[in-house]
């Protein structure tokens, strides 16, 4: 792949209407709340969308900060919001919706916090001063990601409860129960086709920590044990990685003494602390016998996404993720801090190779760009694939995540898409009907334009990353994290 100079691309129509709105240059309407649910047929459509393209992009992400007792404390803590854009022969549906499960009601209800965030909990003087890891005012606030189980669609957090909702109206149906008591699940899954089985990680936090692997059957909802892992001090994690034959557990060293958890007062994640004397540590586990294959350190790095893994010809495993130096970028995700456009640390593509039988880990950055919230050809998961696609950093004055790459991690090379003061999200890659080639297909993403007070959507051709179609959505989309494309749903 050659690489290309960042460029904005083409003006389309329309966009001398655009810059004569109201300017708004920083990326604050990001994160600034969204309180109107609307429901659109037939959204304005620039350019072509390919008549192919149906189904439905799924979107989940925080949407309202500001509480009448003021706001909480971090992006991640914002009340879900879950949006849909349903595609038909080239017209383009779009509808958004709060995701009410307790946490969303009863804010809603009295306008103040009433369950335990990420990092913020609800006012001392109505929940106490000692936290319980088994208190049941942990939060239900699906606000990270969407998982498929029994038959129901789940949005999910990091926590026990996640909210089960109707994929098409998006209307919240109830909390349903991801795991047990103070058993912490990540927002992140795997899904294995091939078995038909989700696999996960969670951390249970105690008087005695684990790490417990799970498998469940996608269609039943039945979970298998896989392994549980002790640990003294557990590693903040929000991803994993699975290849054929492990699950791989990466401990990074910004970790928890259960004990500060349970008696400082404090929000979740201000009991971690950073220390990177600990190395990030890796361990993989036998999928099948939940046996320890190895268990590897390599320098200190914090990740929030793995992007993906796979078993190599020589034995070794290779797991590559989304690398930062530190864990300062989780600080710096701080509704106060993005709200001011605060400096932003950089995570790059970095592959790690855990040789078989051990030894020294081999580490390498595989794309010379800044690199979050990737995603692949979901095809080649657990595969030596090609390609990577996510938000990255570049703009002087850029105060969020302002361009979509595209990395080619076996060439080393990148291509960028890039609209100056334009934010874009996580782009979910759609393969071409009837293609088989790696990246055949387009990419969805929605952006953010401040110029104009409102968001859109971002049809790129996957590849060439040149835009397709952008469809024009009449009210902003604050910043959101995770989704997907679901065929079924047109
Ligand atoms: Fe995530």
């Amino acid at each position: 792949m050659v690489p290309s100079t960042p460029t904005a691309t083409t003006a389309a129509p329309g966009r001398a209407e655009r810059s004569s709105a109201a300017q708004r240059s920083s990326s604050e309407l990001g994160f600034t709340d969204q309180r109107t649910e609307i429901t659109v047929e037939a959204l304005p459509v620039e350019g072509e969308v390919p008549s192919w393209l149906t189904g439905s992009l799924l979107r989940n992400g925080p949407a309202q900060w500001d509480l009448q007792t003021g706001s909480v404390n971090h992006w991640f803590d914002g009340m879900a919001m879950l949006h849909r854009f349903a595609f038909s022969e080239g017209k383009v549906s779009y509808r958004n919706k709060l995701l009410r499960g307790k946490a969303a009601t009863a804010y809603e209800r009295d306008g103040k916090l009433s369950y335990r965030e990420f990092a913020s909990d609800p006012c001392k003087s109505t929940f106490g001063r000692v936290m319980s890891l088994f208190d049941p005012s942990l939060t239900d606030n699906g606000a990270v990601n969407i998982t498929q189980v029994a038959g129901k669609w789940v949005a999910i957090t990091e926590s026990p409860m996640g909210v089960e909702f109707d994929p098409r109206t998006l209307e919240t149906i109830g909390v349903y129960q991801r795991a047990k008591g103070s058993r912490v699940p990540l927002a992140h899954e795997h899904v294995d086709r091939a078995t038909g089985e989700i696999y996960g990680v969670r951390t249970l936090l105690g008087r005695k920590c684990a790490y417990e692997l799970t498998a469940t059957e996608r269609t039943t909802g039945v979970e298998r044990l896989i392994a549980r892992i002790p640990v003294k001090h557990p590693a903040y994690q929000h991803s994993f990685a699975l290849t054929e034959r492990f699950v791989v557990v990466g401990e990074h060293p910004f970790v928890v003494d259960p004990l500060r958890l349970l008696l400082s007062g404090k929000p979740f994640i201000e009991n971690f602390r950073w220390e990177p004397q600990h190395g990030t540590t890796f361990t993989a586990v036998d999928r099948r016998t939940g046996e320890v294959a190895g268990t590897w350190t390599a320098p200190a790095s914090f990740c929030f996404h793995h992007v993906n893994a796979f078993d190599d010809e020589d034995g070794s495993v290779v797991v590559e993720l989304c690398a930062f130096d530190d864990a300062s970028i989780v600080h710096a995700l701080a509704l106060q801090e993005r709200r001011d456009g605060a400096a932003i640390p950089e995570s790059t593509l970095r592959r790690y190779r855990l040789p078989r039988g051990g030894g020294d880990v081999v580490v390498e950055t595989t794309a010379p760009a800044s690199m979050e919230l990737p995603r692949i050809d979901d095809r080649f998961a657990r595969a030596p694939h090609r390609f990577v696609w996510g938000v990255g950093l570049g703009g002087e004055d850029a105060s969020f995540l302002d361009r979509l790459v595209l990395a080619d991690v076996q060439q080393g090379e990148v291509r960028e898409w890039h609209e100056p003061g334009v934010y874009p999200g996580e782009p979910v890659f759609v393969p071409r009907p009837g293609g088989t080639e790696e990246g055949d297909g387009v990419v969805l993403s929605v952006l953010l334009e401040p110029a104009l007070g409102a968001s859109s959507l971002l049809v790129l051709d996957a590849i060439s990353m040149q835009e397709v179609a952008r469809v024009r959505v009449p009210q902003h989309i604050p910043f959101g994290f995770h989704g997907g494309f679901v065929k079924s749903l047109a």
